[in-house]
């Protein structure tokens, strides 16, 4: 069974207020539903909002990197990371996605058991991140790092949704336990830093663009400074496609046809051989799975932002200085004027240019404008790669008798896993 909780509410709320719910916080908060209020915020004015309050408190675990920096800083920072996730980098690195994925399948997947398929597909864009971005394999380090994210994410969540905690230096049992899981983080990165520097290599990955980066001052980026971008690679780069591959498998195992069309598809485009990185474009029904995972199932379940200045949005809502927005895209993806039958798996509806007939912003599991995920290119290719390399080899099917649920963290995580059998093809 499939149990939702707080997303049910926030569902309920836009379903009887309308697309825009207004709640009367210590900081009114905005609940942003309708594409052109959202583009509004995202593109158009986009210069009028920095990222929400929300995402700032875990700027302990996240530091400035990227995703919680904001201009200047996030404009310079992305003009140096932005070449490292060009389209021609990114498929330079399809041979050693789909090498490090089969690797990772062939040891450790086996036909005839039951897997917490969430935890294996985390181990398997483990790897694939940190040997594309770091040169180096950290899926040894999966439960260690899945256990710590999981606090972390806890813990800013709890501190979002109910806008309070005691203070961090508190040495409260909440407090300590995220405080161990940053040590943790810290430490693995500090040894990735070190072991590198120690190394004298020279590489052409992400590790080493920070490494060798310059201000216009000449001044190489701190250890800190490069500490907050890698794991901000490492949360925003492995758990988000972990996640929405992860509800993939979950989905396609609901639909006895779905799953038909996408085996026959892999089995037309890969063959059963090694896969060939090249034809991973002629994916057309696979591409349409992944994207309706994302809609059904965004692993970036809520975007939001502050307005600095007052505005007013095209539907016509005047907004405060130091509004909070909220925009859903768990919910905003399930509008029935744009997708029928919401609730419905329905590849189908991305293929033959289906998403052309809708506003650009009814459906965006990447975000849009300037902070726009730089991954998409990144995650996209590995998703049909993996998808590609399982496909292959497995039919997954859900075990009975367990509960399902999504948890709406900083990614919207299967909560208690999912439990597949895995047979052979
Ligand atoms: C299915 C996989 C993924 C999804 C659904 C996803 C989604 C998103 C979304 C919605 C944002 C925008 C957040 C906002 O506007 O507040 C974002 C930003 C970001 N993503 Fe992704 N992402 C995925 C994979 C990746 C990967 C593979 C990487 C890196 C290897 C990555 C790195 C980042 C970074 C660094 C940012 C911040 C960008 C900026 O503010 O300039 N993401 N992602």
């Amino acid at each position: 069974m499939l149990v939702m909780d707080y997303l049910s509410v926030i569902k309920k709320c836009v379903e009887r207020y309308g697309d825009t719910v207004v709640l009367p916080f210590k900081w009114p908060t905005y609940f942003l539903n309708d594409p052109e209020d959202i583009r509004h915020i995202l593109v158009t004015n986009h210069r009028n909002y920095v990222k929400a309050r929300g995402l700032k408190l875990g700027r302990r675990f996240l530091g400035e990197g990227l995703l919680t920096s904001e201009a200047p800083k996030h404009t310079e920072r992305r003009k140096l990371l932005q070449p490292s996730f060009h389209k021609e980098k990114i498929a330079s690195l399809g041979r050693l996605m789909a090498n490090t994925a089969t690797s990772q399948v062939e040891n450790r997947w086996q036909a005839g058991t039951v897997a917490d398929i969430s935890t294996e597909l985390a181990r398997v864009t483990l790897a694939v991140v940190t040997k594309a971005l770091f040169s180096r394999d950290l899926s040894d380090e999966t439960t260690n790092v899945q256990a710590a994210l999981t606090i972390c994410q806890h813990y800013i969540e709890h501190r979002v949704r109910f806008g309070w905690g005691l203070p961090e230096h508190w040495p409260t049992p909440m407090n300590r336990r995220y405080r161990n899981a940053i040590a943790v983080f810290h430490e693995l990165i500090r040894t990735l830093i070190l072991t590198r520097r120690n190394s004298g290599q020279t590489s052409s990955d992400l590790l080493s663009v920070l490494l060798e980066a310059r201000d216009e001052r000449g001044e190489p980026l701190t250890d800190n400074e490069i500490r907050d971008e890698l794991v901000t690679m490492l949360l925003a780069g492995h758990e988000t496609t972990a996640n929405a591959l992860s509800w993939a498998f979950f989905l396609l195992a609901t639909n006895r046809n779905a799953e038909e069309q996408f085996h026959a598809e892999i089995d037309h485009v890969f063959g059963k051989g090694p896969i060939d990185v090249g034809k991973a474009t002629g994916l057309r029904y696979t591409d349409a799975v992944f994207a309706e995972s994302l809609r059904l199932y965004p692993p970036v379940w809520r975007i939001g932002r502050r307005a600095i200045n007052a505005d007013t949005l095209p539907g016509g809502l005047h907004l405060p200085p130091n509004a909070e927005i909220a925009m859903h895209l768990f919910v905003a993806h399930r509008n029935p004027k744009y997708f029928p039958d919401p609730e419905r798996f329905l590849p189908e509806r991305f293929l033959n240019g289906g998403q052309h007939t809708r506003p650009r912003f009814s459906y965006f599991p990447f975000g849009g404008g300037p902070r726009i995920c730089i991954g998409e290119d990144f995650a996209r290719l590995e998703a049909a790669i993996i998808l590609g390399v399982i496909g292959q080899r497995f039919r997954l099917t859900l075990e009975p008798g367990q509960r399902i649920k999504a948890d709406p963290l900083i990614t919207l995580k299967p909560k208690y896993g999912i439990r597949m059998r895995i047979h052979g093809r």
